[in-house]
């Protein structure tokens, strides 16, 4: 192919805090260091279906304060895939034809994409068929993707998740009731099993550990026999009742989304263990505000680490962070590479050293 001179860049999927600090480093590198132009496209490829494609050209000037906000300059969605777009009608079209022809309208040599499992697989499928050059960034607080060990916003969620039981404890404490802490993670439980240990969370059930009702209730019943007049607990959204169904809820426009076991499990153990129960569903939260430092040196090491590798000609390629260092690899396998908690790991281990509950006894 011929020399660079134009890419693009979108964020797809669920917004998380540190995205604005990748496409901050993403535009230095290209615009500072190659003299690229740089087009950040709205709202994932939902930008390049419109007519004209919406996208515009990011300056330098346009980075002032993106390291430390939160959310997406370009706006995402995820919603609306494009090979079943819901169109007016009802119907549903296959659109990617289009969104390939919105990129080469543009005149873009190479596209970066920040995105999570599932809007890297549905951008590559696009890629392959529409021959664009394709860099993909990791980022989603459910930190669930193959193939890096971060991925952008995991950080900050842990964070914010872990000051909610540091909150949380002391009101427990205080009214001598059992606190439960909801947070999200999709099908995966990083967040709460990183958030329960720093958080000094006394039960953590994530959906890798099948649990017990009953094993609860006597982890609470064994703490107020030694003298604690609260419980600490923290149960991610993919947790199951203990028929093993997901309890989810019904949005707008149909959506269903994960929510409601910190409800379920308030009800069964204020009934049975006799403790005033509270739930705080932490919800979007973990995914809004400043990210964390580690979010924004994540982010700025992949913005840069991603424009190199369009440098070098290497496409189909996403970053991701191993052992200290940003390394890339096919996107093909970190898609393939779903990453639930290891049930052998050493957050598993410590846990269990620590006398934490996982509701499996
Ligand atoms: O994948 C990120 C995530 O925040 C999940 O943890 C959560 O289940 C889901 O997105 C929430 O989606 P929405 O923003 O559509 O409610």
């Amino acid at each position: 192919m011929g020399e660079i001179q134009r890419i693009g860049i979108l964020t797809s999927g669920g917004d998380c805090a540190g995205l604005n600090a990748a496409i901050r480093a993403v535009v230095h590198r290209a615009v500072g260091t190659y003299g690229w132009e740089v087009y950040g496209i709205s709202k994932s490829t939902q930008g390049l279906l419109q007519r004209p494609p919406a996208a515009h050209n990011l300056g330098l000037e346009d980075t002032y304060r993106l390291l430390v906000s939160g959310g997406t300059i370009l706006g995402t969605t995820n919603k609306g895939n494009p090979f079943a777009f819901p169109m007016a009608d009802g119907t549903v079209k296959d659109r990617s034809e289009d969104i390939i022809e919105g990129y080469h309208q543009l005149g873009l040599d190479a596209l970066i994409g920040i995105g999570g499992d599932g809007s890297l697989a549905i951008l590559r499928r696009i890629a392959t068929l529409g021959g664009i050059n394709l860099v993909a960034i990791p980022k989603t607080i459910d930190n669930d993707l193959g193939s890096t060990e971060r991925s952008i916003g995991f950080d900050t969620a842990v964070n914010i998740a872990t000051e909610a039981l540091d909150r949380l404890h002391f009101t427990a404490a205080s009214h001598s009731r059992v606190m439960i802490l909801e947070v999200m993670g999709r099908d995966a439980g990083h967040i709460a099993i990183s958030a329960g240990i720093a958080g000094g969370a006394d039960i953590i059930l994530i959906p890798e550990v099948p649990y017990s009702l009953e094993a609860i209730y006597q982890h609470i019943r064994t703490l107020q026999e030694r003298g604690r007049n609260f419980a600490l607990v923290i149960v991610a959204e993919a947790v199951c009742n203990e028929l093993g169904e997901k309890i989810t809820q019904t949005h707008a426009f149909s959506q269903c989304r994960l929510g409601g076991v910190g409800q379920y499990l308030a009800d069964n153990i204020s009934a049975s263990v006799g403790a005033e129960t509270r739930v705080t569903v932490l919800g979007h939260v973990q995914r809004g505000g400043i990210p964390s430092p580690l979010d924004r040196l994540i982010a700025t090491a992949f913005g840069v680490a991603a424009v190199d590798l369009i440098a070098e000609g290497k496409f189909d390629r996403m970053v991701g962070w191993q052992h200290r260092q940003v390394v890339s690899v096919p996107i093909e396998s970190a898609i393939a590479h779903y990453q639930a908690v290891d049930l052998e790991g050493t957050l598993v281990k410590t846990a269990r050293a620590m006398g934490i509950c996982l509701g499996d006894g």
